[in-house]
């Protein structure tokens, strides 16, 4: 009993979650017309990363902030004698399974509006009715993200939830169209990610040095990111050294770095669900060799290029894609005669993902995020080399660079290299 009034004690404390999720449930219900959305939190299942700890999946958390399992969300603009409806909807207490990861909120819980921030929080079992009452018929459409067959869809239909009139419709690209331009919050966390992020680069260069392998290289930059308040990489950190380094996403970081090696930094922080994703290529040994020194600037130039023409409202990242930067960088490497080197796209929205949703076609906007990473890889000459920053759209049109704190230049890199201290370094690992 008393650890009951303590569970109650911590849910009824929490704070309540930003307004900024109400705002973008506003703003989706704006475009869904007489269409109603369902969607659904991650099962406790399907949430679990790698280690084991649970991540709400992307679309379900930007509508609801809501970071626990097993909930949905009911939303419908007003109209005609329909008010505005959101309603939240939560399992029941499963107090078993709360002993092993922990309390969690239901909809019968004292606060449980205040605490989420919606109009209306209500157990699960009261889904089929209310989405009953609230699809208009005869040809009601449900912009859902699951697919007939898929639990809780198949559930729902055999609940006979959905009479035959309804029509289930993909509610991903509506929800992508919105996650696209950022708002003030996410636009802070992306902001903090990066930060954090340039400050492991930072570490990087401060610990870079023939005879330490990759796997601590990486270790030492991922504690950065924790020391910055972030969580988690938001992708598998790279660190590829010598012929690593032309591998695009390397990650096995099990190699030892090498006297002359250039290193590959591949990594992204992820703070409050929201990833950064930056690039630099190091010289192991301090000071690049002159064909490492040559490629490089290249790529630099490649980079610098798409930055130079970027316009707001016109370029595009799709590589295909009409105004494209790709092209603009691409076209400078070839300049060379190494366009065959440059394998992959020059960009990828930034947000909840590190290739965040969004259409590659779209002219960039104010609000957008997105990389800008051209690169060179040269597998016979064990030279890789990739540089890559995260970018923002400002509200005037202009390009901000979030991640331009990590020294860049050829000058930039080599003085930080050369210029540290020994006390500076971490001590050698002990297995070689
Ligand atoms: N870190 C993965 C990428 O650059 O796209
Ligand atoms: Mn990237
Ligand atoms: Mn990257």
């Amino acid at each position: 009993m008393r650890r009951l009034v303590l569970v109650a004690l911590a849910l009824c404390i929490a704070l309540p979650l930003s307004a900024d999720f109400r705002t973008r449930r506003e703003r989706l219900a704006g475009k869904l017309e007489d269409r109603v959305l369902l969607l659904f939190a991650s099962t406790e299942e399907e949430g679990q990363n790698a280690m084991g700890v649970f991540r709400q999946n992307n679309d379900f958390y930007y509508l609801t902030g809501w970071n626990e399992p097993g909930a949905a969300l009911l939303l419908a603009a007003a109209k005609d004698d329909r008010p505005y409806t959101e309603i939240l909807f939560l399992p029941g207490r499963n107090v078993t399974q709360e002993r092993w990861t922990g309390p969690k909120l239901a909809a019968t819980d004292a606060g449980a509006a205040r605490i989420t921030g919606f109009d209306r929080v209500e157990p699960l079992d009261r889904l089929r009715d209310e989405l009953v009452s609230i699809v208009p018929s005869p040809r009601g459409t449900v912009l859902t993200d699951r697919t007939i067959g898929e639990i809780p869809i198949a559930w729902l239909r055999r609940a006979n939830a959905f009479p035959n009139y309804v029509r289930l419709a993909d509610a991903r690209p509506v929800i992508a169209e919105l996650r696209l331009i950022k708002d003030a919050q996410e636009i802070a966390l992306i902001r903090k990610a990066t930060d954090a992020t340039v400050a492991a680069h930072r570490a990087g260069l401060r610990a870079i040095r023939p005879g330490v392998t990759e796997n601590e290289m990486a270790g030492l930059m991922e504690y950065e990111f924790r020391r910055g308040g972030c969580q988690t990489p938001a992708f598998s950190s790279i660190v590829g050294s010598g012929a690593n380094s032309t591998v695009l996403h390397y990650s096995a970081n099990s190699g030892t770095i090498q006297a002359g090696d250039v290193v590959v930094i591949d990594i992204g922080a992820e703070c409050s669900h929201y990833a950064s994703d930056v690039t630099r290529t190091l010289p192991a040994s301090g000071r690049f060799t002159p064909r490492q020194r040559e490629i490089y600037q290249i790529v630099l130039d490649a980079q610098q290029a798409a930055v130079s023409a970027f316009q707001a409202g016109v370029s595009t990242i799709g590589r295909d894609a009409p105004d494209t930067l790709y092209k603009v960088a691409y076209d400078v490497i070839e300049k060379h005669g190494l366009g065959r080197y440059f394998i992959h796209g020059l960009s990828h929205y930034v947000g909840l993902h590190v290739h965040d949703a969004g259409d590659g076609a779209r002219p960039l906007q104010a609000g957008a995020v997105f990389t800008i990473e051209p690169g060179i890889y040269i597998p016979e000459e064990k030279i890789g080399v990739r540089i890559e920053d995260t970018y923002l759209v400002r509200e005037d049109g202009s390009l901000e660079c979030l991640s331009c704190g990590a020294p860049k230049t050829v000058a930039e890199i080599e003085r930080a290299i050369t210029s540290r201290t020994p006390a500076a370094l971490p001590t050698r690992s002990r297995r070689r």
